[in-house]
Order: C-alpha cells, then sequence, then structure tokens
C-alpha cells in the first residue's frame, strides 16, 4: 500500500492504517524529510496511542506551550491558572492585570445552574402553534424519557429539568422546535444532551404529526452564564487619564461591531487558553461568546468598563460558558488532568467562574495597555525573538538580536539574518 502512492489524496483505508503507516504514506506525498517525521512522532506526554483514540487519522501531535497565570484571587481564593497558547504576550498581559485587580480586592463571579439546551426540530407540521401547545402539555412525559437515558446525571441532582416550544418561520417553512432544558452539572453536557433529544425524538413526532430532523444541542448556552466583575483603584490601572482611556475603548467596543470584535478576542485570548489547557471544547465556548454578543440582534462588546464615583475602574463580563471537568479529553489528556489539578477547581461552576474572571482580566489587560504605551511595546519583544529563532538565530544571541530589532523597529527575518552574521562576526 506504502509503495502504490500517487499523489492522491483519495486513500480509502487511511483510517484503518496504524499512526507509523500514515505517516509512511503521508511522508511520502508531502515529501517529509527524516527529521520533519520524528518531530512528527514524537508525542511527548500524549502517549500514540491514547492521541490515535482521541481522534481520526492521527499520524502525531503538536505540542503548545504551557504557561501560568498568577496574580489571581476569585471571590477569595488564590488561582494560579494553567494557559495554553500560541500567543506572545497573553500570559504576561492576564497575570499583570490580575494583579491590578488585586489591589482593588480581586474578582468577584458568580454563575448561573450549568443548564444546557438541546434542539429537536420538528418539521412538515400542518398547526404548528397547536403542535408546540400540544409538546408543552406533555412536557413531564418528555422529561421523564428524557432523564431515562441519563440515571447517574439525575442522581447527581442533574438531567432534564425543564422544556421549551417555539416555532420559527424560515425558506422552508414554519418548524416547531422544542427546547429541553438540561442540568448537566460538571459535565460540558454534549452527550447527555444529544442522548436526550435523540431519546424524546419519537415523542414529539407523535405529538406534532410532524417529521424530526435535528435532535442537538445548542452551543449558545443562554442558560449556562458565567459573569465576572472587578474595581481597581485608578492608581494601580495608571491613573485618571488611562481609567478614561479605557471607558473610550469600552464604549468604542460597545458602539462598533468592528471593535466589539476583537475587544471581544482579547478576552477569548484568556479564556481560550485555559480551556485549551483543560482539554475542554474551545469551539463551543467562541460559538457560545459571540452569539452571544449578537444576542440583542447586533453584535457588541462582552465586558463593560465603568467609573464609580471614587474614579476607580469598574469591570464586569459576562458569557455562556459550557465546560466540564469529566468526560472527554479533560479525563483522558494526561495534561490537561494537571492543568485541572492546579486550577484546583471542584465544580464545572466554579470553573467557569474563574474562566469568566480571566477573561475580564486579559480584557483589561489589552485595554490598559492600547490605552496607554499601546499594544506593540509589549508584543514585540516576544514577537522579534520568535521572528529571530525562526530565522536561525542561536540561542546565545537571541535576546540580543530581537533586542537590536525592537528598537530599530525592523521586526523581520532578513533583518534577524543580518544582525545575527553581525554579532557572530563580531565575536560576540
Ligand atoms: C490581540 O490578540 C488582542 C487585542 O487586539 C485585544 C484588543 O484589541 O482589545 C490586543
Amino acid at each position: 500500500m506504502v509503495q502504490s502512492l500517487v499523489k492522491s489524496s483519495l486513500i480509502p483505508g487511511f483510517y484503518k492504517l496504524s499512526p507509523q503507516d500514515r505517516l509512511a504514506l503521508l511522508r511520502q506525498f508531502a515529501d517529509l524529510s527524516d527529521a520533519e517525521c520524528r518531530l512528527l512522532k514524537n508525542t511527548g506526554s500524549l502517549p500514540l496511542d491514547l492521541a490515535d483514540h482521541m481522534i481520526e487519522n492521527v499520524v502525531g501531535a503538536m505540542p503548545m506551550p504551557f504557561g501560568i497565570g498568577v496574580n489571581f484571587l476569585i471571590n477569595k481564593r488564590d488561582y494560579l491558572i494553567p494557559m495554553v497558547t500560541e500567543e506572545p504576550s497573553v500570559v504576561a498581559a492576564a497575570s499583570y492585570a490580575a494583579k491590578m485587580v488585586r489591589e482593588g480586592g480581586g474578582f468577584h463571579a458568580s454563575s448561573t445552574p450549568p443548564v444546557m439546551i438541546g434542539q429537536i426540530q420538528a418539521v412538515d407540521i400542518e398547526k404548528p402553534e397547536a403542535a408546540k401547545l400540544s409538546v408543552l402539555a406533555a412536557k413531564q412525559e418528555i422529561l421523564k424519557k428524557a432523564n431515562e437515558q441519563d440515571p447517574l446525571l439525575a442522581s447527581v441532582g442533574g438531567g432534564a429539568k425543564d422544556l421549551d416550544a417555539k416555532v420559527i418561520h424560515t425558506t422552508m417553512g414554519d418548524m416547531m422546535i422544542a427546547e429541553l432544558q438540561v442540568d448537566c452539572r460538571d459535565a460540558m453536557g454534549a452527550n447527555a444532551v444529544n442522548t436526550m433529544a435523540e431519546a424524546v425524538a419519537p415523542l414529539i413526532e407523535q405529538l406534532t404529526g410532524g417529521k424530526v430532523l435535528l435532535r442537538i444541542i445548542s452551543n449558545l448556552a443562554t442558560k449556562r452564564l458565567a459573569k465576572a466583575w472587578c474595581t481597581v483603584p485608578k492608581e494601580s490601572v495608571g491613573g485618571e487619564e488611562v481609567v478614561d482611556g479605557i471607558l473610550n475603548a469600552s464604549a468604542f467596543a460597545a458602539a462598533d461591531p468592528y471593535r466589539a470584535a476583537t475587544h471581544n478576542k482579547g478576552a477569548m485570548n484568556g479564556i481560550i487558553a485555559v480551556v485549551l489547557a483543560t482539554g475542554n471544547d474551545h469551539r463551543a465556548i467562541e460559538a457560545g461568546a459571540h452569539a452571544y454578543a449578537s444576542l440583542k440582534g447586533k453584535y457588541t462588546s462582552l465586558s463593560t468598563w465603568e467609573k464609580d464615583p471614587n474614579g476607580d475602574l469598574t469591570g464586569s463580563i459576562e458569557l455562556p460558558m459550557a465546560v466540564g471537568l469529566i468526560g472527554g479529553a479533560v479525563r483522558t489528556h494526561p495534561i490537561a488532568k494537571i492543568a485541572v489539578k492546579i486550577l484546583g477547581v471542584k465544580t464545572a461552576n466554579e470553573f467557569s467562574e474563574v474562566l469568566a474572571a480571566v477573561g475580564l482580566a486579559q480584557n483589561l489587560g489589552a485595554l490598559r495597555a492600547l490605552a496607554s504605551e499601546g499594544i506593540q511595546r509589549g508584543h514585540m519583544s516576544l514577537h522579534a525573538r520568535n521572528i529571530a529563532m525562526a530565522a536561525g538565530v542561536p540561542e546565545q544571541l537571541l535576546e540580543r538580536v530581537a533586542r537590536r530589532m525592537v528598537e530599530e523597529r525592523k521586526i523581520r527575518m532578513d533583518r534577524a539574518r543580518e544582525l545575527m552574521k553581525k554579532l557572530s562576526a563580531a565575536g560576540q
């Protein structure tokens, strides 16, 4: 099989091969060198057979930097925050902001019960409004059927708790959408909710006389929200002018979707880094956050910054936070398990509150920099280091090459190489 490969991406049975055999095929296709294959194969702390069971068509693993956000005081408890990201300055900015917030007593955070929504789509219904009422009238029966799917969840206080139904008007005609509300406790809940949604589908068909199509969790988790807020003394932020700058940045994001997208991206820099470190589904969190930011019909900011009567800065953030501590990669990936241990969170609710606080910190870190010295100063030294590394500058010259490029404001590979040559020639 390996020998017979021509350069086609049509590879029947690729999934059945071992990671080694897949790599052999890949090597031919992409002309990978021995060294490149060795790098891919080196899965580090994620055993290859575990990786091979996590997703399909595995050939290796990709390590990412794992950093620690410090200085976080949340609901009067100290936390060290595991963060996985490829972006320079994120961990430093979060830690810096957490220190400022600490000077004002730390973050406060709260969350709703961990309720996820499961949608069941019924089409081809003659009288959708009447069908909706029939579904609502059968709520107890539907909830019972849903809860039979997961007795364990019910035994720990979770399970399907409520049911809603709505009629929507679409390009394909009217549809009746039933929405199960499931308390997922410490699970993210996609499996439990999807199983329940599938199980109640025949009942929904009976009740509506229609046909059920989609049965799936919604990532717009408006019933599973986390909130964090803080007050930062104006002196800690850098004085009145910086506070006013942050207020203007907040107003800008509230009014303009182009700015709101970047403002929210800043908050998500922190949240997603922690979500990744713990092996949670970061796409679910991103989707939920941005959909929530548009819920009122116009995309806007997830956080708000104001000034209290004392002139100190106050900020808050609220967003859906569908994260779990059990199930999936959270419980299988060895590094994710360590990340959860570092966090020390005991429930998914506590975890969601920490994430909201991290998002607020990250947002504050970015706005403070933007409203004072600008973002590039902090960013540039790490960026320059990365460029120098990519240009092949040896470890002993990295710092000097990076510093020179920042001073000259010429952060480019060709300049890194020139400087490397110059410094090497000068024997430095
Ligand atoms: C960069 O990753 C994030 C920022 O653009 C966020 C912001 O502008 O608020 C700095």
